[in-house]
């Protein structure tokens, strides 16, 4: 088998760089610019202030590590910062839609990309359909404790943790319905709710703070106690069957085994970079968002930790129940309990709404990479990818109905610990294959930072749940499958290597005679150029300064191999060439022509938007560099 034939098969061919940009082949399919640096920053706090601060917070402190609840929060807020400096260097290089998939691809290969790819869409699958169920919860609430009088027949159907939830299942369709019309719509209505949390999260630590007690923080690290049933995690289960050692909660393992699931509440500064494509300068304001919006959250989640467990004793909190508002109510601030309700839906609404919009962009990369169905990269007029928001909506809305996805939340943390590992990695793979590339942000220290990143990622991942990392696995093994039967086939760069090189006849490599009807023998006007043909007519050797006349009747110049055939039709002649589009290269056979894909990978198809097609730009907007390179200008 040749090397080319090997290459074309084989699952771990890269993406280039430049491609993945659209810097080579002109736009992929490039979606709107709608974000600005601050936009990012409301899109990462939207995304990751959610059920992680109001409800797993406090399931944590009850169930796992009581007031050293604190410590996991710094743990994984740590842990979480390094792998976000990760992701800046790598999306200041490949700013576009389909975050770790895309830089897997670039710096990994294909199989690679798919595998980051499918925990991504399980991530943020599996978070839209349980953040949506907790929505429910917190608005059933809600509407008891305003004393709403709901109908007997609604009682039924809303607030369940498992089977039909009509609200869950409404604030899903709503939402994907918003998100299929229009990103500026939401952007609005996420910069309000935004707002709208961060103002309930201020006065639940100044509240909070009021009543803190010092008392309530001892024993900071209670004793250790054995671990209900399913709680093992991997690191329990190894350690077990090293040293014969039970599983146990609280003590100082619990302070790790509460972290991995505190990192859920952190869950979203990485969804920041599926915003890449639609930022201006993103390779620059990505990074920037992304930080900023995670030390934000970071110093607000540890104020709300050192709120919560300073106000009542861990042991007093039940984690059945939702435990913000009842350690208010424990202390006599009641309202604090109405006001947290109306925080919690808004700020799980944003969680909703950011979530499909990464998972939207996910399966919009990998579908316009042809690893998914292509017609999923369908845009609409609004250009947003409108197909990729139907088909994984649906498939949030289906998983929210049919799975009891409440207890499913480290299935979340698991895919985005596992891109995590593929992220940080990817800066020390490229850091070695691409020094070249430009890095308008670097990772302090790369080499000592991304192996540390990658350690500690991996320690929060042994604490995650046997029963996890089991589902975890049934998954990543149907993703392989899924790709080995579809995806080899059917990827876009596969295409690419498959598509024969242009072949150029040498006739267009030569000096293109004046344009009008052919004349036998006509020579150029112009002194002609060099001639790599020694035995050429316009050989410069033989004939120093062009033609001679009087020359070529005494000596006959030697049969001309590249002169024109008076029987074929002159290409040079006036009028359109069959391939006149393509300019200089119209001798070479197109490898984007014809087909509804065209033989060649990218080509313009009827399901995705011309990014070429001027429109309109709202007030505001900057327009888009015109792409250097770009094969769809008309
Ligand atoms: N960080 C998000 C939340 O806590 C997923 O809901």
């Amino acid at each position: 088998m040749t090397w080319d034939v090997r290459m074309r098969n084989n699952m771990f061919r890269r993406l280039p760089v430049e491609q993945a940009t659209g810097r080579l082949y002109g736009g992929r399919h490039r979606l709107r610019v709608v974000y600005r640096t601050r936009d990012l920053i409301v899109l990462g706090l939207g995304v990751m202030i959610g059920s992680g601060i109001f409800k797993i917070s406090g399931e944590q402190a009850a169930a796992t590590a009581g007031p050293s609840v604190i410590i996991s929060f710094l743990i994984a807020g740590g842990v979480c910062f390094l792998a976000a400096l990760s992701y800046a260097e790598l999306s200041s290089i490949v700013p576009v839609a389909g975050s770790a998939y895309s830089f897997s691809y670039v710096a990994f290969g294909e199989i690679w990309a798919w595998v980051v790819g499918w925990a991504l869409v399980l991530e943020l699958l599996l978070a839209a359909s349980v953040v949506a169920r907790a929505w429910s919860l917190y608005a059933t609430q809600a509407l008891a404790d305003f004393a709403v009088p709901v109908p007997s027949w609604l009682a039924g159907i809303i607030g369940q943790e498992k089977g039909f939830d009509l609200f869950a299942f409404g604030i899903l369709v709503l939402l994907i319905t918003m998100l299929a019309t229009g990103s500026r719509m939401s952007l609005r209505s996420l910069w309000f709710m935004v707002m709208a949390k961060l103002i309930v999260i201020g006065l639940v630590v100044a509240t909070g703070l009021k009543f803190f007690h010092a008392g309530n923080l001892t024993p900071f690290v209670p004793p250790e106690r054995p671990a209900p049933a399913g709680a093992t995690t991997v690191l329990d289960a190894v350690l077990g069957a090293v040293t014969g050692s039970k599983p146990g909660v609280f003590g100082v393992w619990g302070i790790f085994a509460a972290a991995p699931a505190i990192a859920f509440a952190y869950i979203g500064f990485d969804l920041i970079a599926t915003a890449s494509e639609e930022t201006d300068d993103a390779p620059r304001k990505v990074p920037r968002g992304m930080l900023t919006s995670l030390a934000i959250a970071v110093v607000l989640y540890v104020a709300v930790a050192v709120a919560m467990v300073g106000m009542v004793s861990t042991d007093r909190l039940d984690p059945a129940k939702p435990l913000l508002a009842t350690a208010f109510g424990l202390v006599g601030a009641d309202s604090m309990g109405k006001i947290i309700d109306v925080g919690a839906v808004l700020a799980l609404t944003t969680v909703i709404l950011v979530v499909l919009i990464s998972l939207t962009r996910v399966v919009f990369s990998m579908s316009r990479d042809g690893l998914l169905p292509r017609p999923i990269a369908g845009m609409s007029r609004f250009r947003v990818p409108s197909r990729a928001t139907l088909v994984a909506g649906g498939a949030a809305v289906v998983m929210s109905q049919t799975i009891n996805v409440l207890t499913l939340e480290q299935m979340v943390v698991i895919g985005t610990l596992f891109a995590f590992l593929f992220v940080s990695a990817g800066v020390l793979a490229l850091r070695r294959d691409r020094p070249d590339l430009h890095r308008p942000f670097r990772v302090p220290a790369a080499p000592v930072t991304a192996v540390a990143t990658i350690l500690a990622t991996g320690w929060l991942m042994l604490n995650l749940k046997v029963q996890t990392w089991g589902y975890f696995t049934v998954w990543m093994v149907a993703g392989v499958l899924i790709y080995l039967v579809y995806g080899r086939r059917k990827s876009q760069m596969k295409l690419l290597l498959d598509a024969p090189p242009p072949e150029r006849p040498v006739a267009a490599r030569m000096e293109a005679p004046p344009p009008g009807p052919y004349v036998p023998g006509a020579r150029p006007s112009t002194p002609a150029p060099e001639s790599p043909y020694p035995t050429g007519r316009y050989s410069a050797g033989r004939r120093p300064g062009g033609a001679d006349p009087a020359q070529d009747a005494a000596e006959p110049p030697a049969a001309d191999p590249y002169a024109l055939d008076p029987g074929v039709p002159n290409p040079f002649a006036s009028g359109p060439h069959p391939a006149g589009r393509h300019g200089a290269d119209r001798f070479a056979p197109s490898p984007y022509e014809g087909g509804r894909y065209g033989t060649g990978p990218y080509t313009r198809d009827p399901y995705v938007q011309d990014p070429y097609v001027q429109e309109p730009y709202e007030d505001g907007e900057r327009e888009e560099p015109p792409s250097p390179g770009g094969r769809h200008r008309r």
